[in-house]
């Protein structure tokens, strides 16, 4: 029996069974820990499940002496030190493929819901204004014919890449994996190459010392004139302040965002705004993924512990 620390409750049964060979703290529901407060409640654990808040860094891996992996509940791993976690010999593990589908089509809906307004006139109807059809009620922006550009054609880039077929969009990539291609999708070399062609950009990439900041205000100058700007990557791939800018000066016609440069909060610039939508960070967020995610994460739990390979280790 090995000590597993969870930062938090997570859904469907997974913990359960992982309660049935271990001894299984789990935090109850709370604020995102940081490296000494994570490391002052697994400092006995071989094992820790944390959420992609939870910042895991080099204190973590200092002090836990007996720690053998670190199981991330999400795909993305810029919560944790991978560099400290290779030198302690401690495994990462995250959660990739099965919340693709869902996190693709939650970018659709974004996507839809900034180009045809779908927030506003849900909101016009609540208020009782909706006084009946007009010609020239809520217009919004056809995609068809249009360019969706896409930074990063990774796992969950493609997936929206091969949803952009039904809706009649070109699509341009760059960084893309060449396993991952769908049929028709033009690979750009440079991203300035993609801006500057892209009607709706949507970022699919990791946060990493490369990405982050990586739509600044000199690249989203680049994009056309009413250009839409989706992210359900990080948000801080994004510099907010000027998406906040390129929106008041009308060069965008909308934005959608699932996460925030300082998430949770969001800038002020935003909130007001009837072309932004703005969701939680609910790209994974169906029930069959978040329990299917819990499953994964408690599998690399129990190969590790039991000395086998995990599932899913990050490189
Ligand atoms: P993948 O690793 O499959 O894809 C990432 C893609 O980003 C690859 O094509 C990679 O290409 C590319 N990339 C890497 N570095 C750069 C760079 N400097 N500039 C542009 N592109 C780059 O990851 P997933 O598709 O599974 O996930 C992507 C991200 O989505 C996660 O890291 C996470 O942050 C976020 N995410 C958000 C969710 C949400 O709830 N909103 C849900 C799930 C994930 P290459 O390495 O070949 O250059
Ligand atoms: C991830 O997995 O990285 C998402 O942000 C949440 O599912």
């Amino acid at each position: 029996m090995s000590e597993v620390v969870v930062t938090s409750p997570l859904p469907g049964r997974a913990l359960a069974r992982l309660a049935a060979t271990h001894t299984v703290r789990v935090r109850p529901l709370g604020p995102s820990l940081g490296s000494s407060e994570l490391a002052d409640l697994a400092e006995d654990a071989e094992a820790i499940v944390c959420l992609l808040a939870d910042r895991v860094g080099a204190e973590v891996f200092a002090r836990c002496g007996k720690l053998r992996i670190v199981a991330n509940y999400a795909v993305g791993t810029n919560n944790i030190d991978l560099d400290a976690a290779r030198r302690a010999g401690v495994v990462v593990t995250n959660t990739p493929d099965v919340l693709t589908e869902a996190t693709a089509d939650l970018t659709w809906a974004l996507i839809l819901a900034v180009t045809r307004r779908i927030v506003e006139g849900d909101a016009m109807v609540r208020r009782g204004e909706f006084s009946g059809w007009q010609p020239e009620l809520l217009l919004g922006r056809g995609l068809q014919g249009k360019t969706l550009g896409i930074v990063g054609l990774g796992r969950i880039g493609s997936a929206v890449a091969r949803r952009a077929g039904a809706f009649g969009l070109r699509v341009v990539a760059v960084h893309a994996r060449k396993d991952r291609v769908p049929d028709g999708v033009v690979v750009l070399d440079q991203i300035e190459d993609l801006l500057r062609q892209s009607d709706i950009l949507s970022l699919h990439c990791p946060l990493t010392p490369a990405t982050r900041g990586l739509v600044d205000a000199a690249r989203l100058a680049l994009l056309p004139q009413g250009a839409v700007v989706i992210n359900t990557s990080r948000g801080e791939v994004v510099d907010e302040g000027a998406l906040v800018a390129a929106l008041e000066a009308g060069r965008l016609s909308g934005a959608g965002l699932d996460v925030y440069e300082r998430e949770p909060a969001v800038h002020p610039g935003l909130r007001g705004r009837s072309d932004v939508v703005l969701e939680p960070h609910i790209g994974s967020a169906t029930v069959e993924t978040r329990s299917v995610m819990a499953e994964l994460t408690v599998d690399n739990v129990l190969a590790v512990l039991a000395g086998k390979a995990p599932l899913t280790p990050v490189s």
